[in-house]
């Protein structure tokens, strides 16, 4: 992660107001987008803040790290939208198990190796997933700890990228390595999903 890294979030409704909320709080700048535009994202830029964008879907897509916070039924339609994802990092906030036919799209694969292969080229980590969208965005009050946040990837370099930008954004986050053995954890309704959990320092 550098200074210059760009930021977006695909979606405007529950979980990508949260997490455009949680850049708002770092003070990190971040483009959003919908598929209606950005004028029907005014309200919510406004109510956030000037470090929160509306822009186009495609100006979104020029970003270098992409949160993907739409339904998972939407995620092939997502994927051609660009012709090659190489050299971005997708965060798959999806949750499959919620969407009507998702056992016949994955056919036994998890969502986030769907999203690879439906999005070629992309690095796929998936974070953000694991907690209903209210409880993500909510403070935890003073000296109870940082709200963790789980975050899995086949590339070792894109989970520590999205493991620091959420240090940044002021949660906790907890590495699990790959898709196939800590993504499983994290996909509903795996082991560490709806897990409300707090990380303190030792004392
Ligand atoms: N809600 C939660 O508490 C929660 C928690 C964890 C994970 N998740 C996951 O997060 C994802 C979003 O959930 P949500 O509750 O935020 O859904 P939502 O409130 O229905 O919002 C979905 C958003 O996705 C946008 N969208 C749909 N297709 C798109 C596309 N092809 N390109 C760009 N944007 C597109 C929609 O845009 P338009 O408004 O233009 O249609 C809308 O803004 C789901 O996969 C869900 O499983 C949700």
């Amino acid at each position: 992660m550098s200074a210059d890294t760009r930021y977006a979030i695909a979606g405007t409704g529950n979980l990508g107001s949260a997490l455009a909320r949680l850049f708002t709080r770092a003070g990190v700048e971040v483009s959003i987008a919908n598929t209606r535009g950005p004028h029907s994202i005014s309200e919510l830029a406004t109510s956030l803040g000037a470090t929160v964008r509306p822009v186009t879907l495609a100006e979104a897509l020029a970003s270098d790290v992409i949160f993907m916070a739409i339904p998972f039924g939407a995620v092939e339609a997502f994927g051609n939208a660009l012709p090659d994802w190489k050299g971005k990092i997708v965060v798959d906030t999806t949750n499959a198990h919620y969407a009507p036919d998702a056992g016949d799209i994955l056919k036994g694969r998890l969502s986030a190796q769907y999203a690879a292969e439906v999005l070629p080229g992309a690095q796929i980590v998936k974070a953000f997933n694991q907690l209903p969208a209210q409880t993500l965005a909510a403070e935890v009050p003073s000296g109870h700890g940082k709200r963790v946040v789980f975050v899995s990837s086949n590339s070792e370099e894109a989970s520590s990228q999205i493991a620091e930008l959420t240090r940044t954004l002021g949660l906790s986050a907890v590495e699990l390595g790959r898709i196939d053995e800590g993504g499983r954890l994290i996909q509903v309704p795996g082991a560490l999903t709806l897990r409300n959990l707090t990380e303190q320092p030792l004392t």
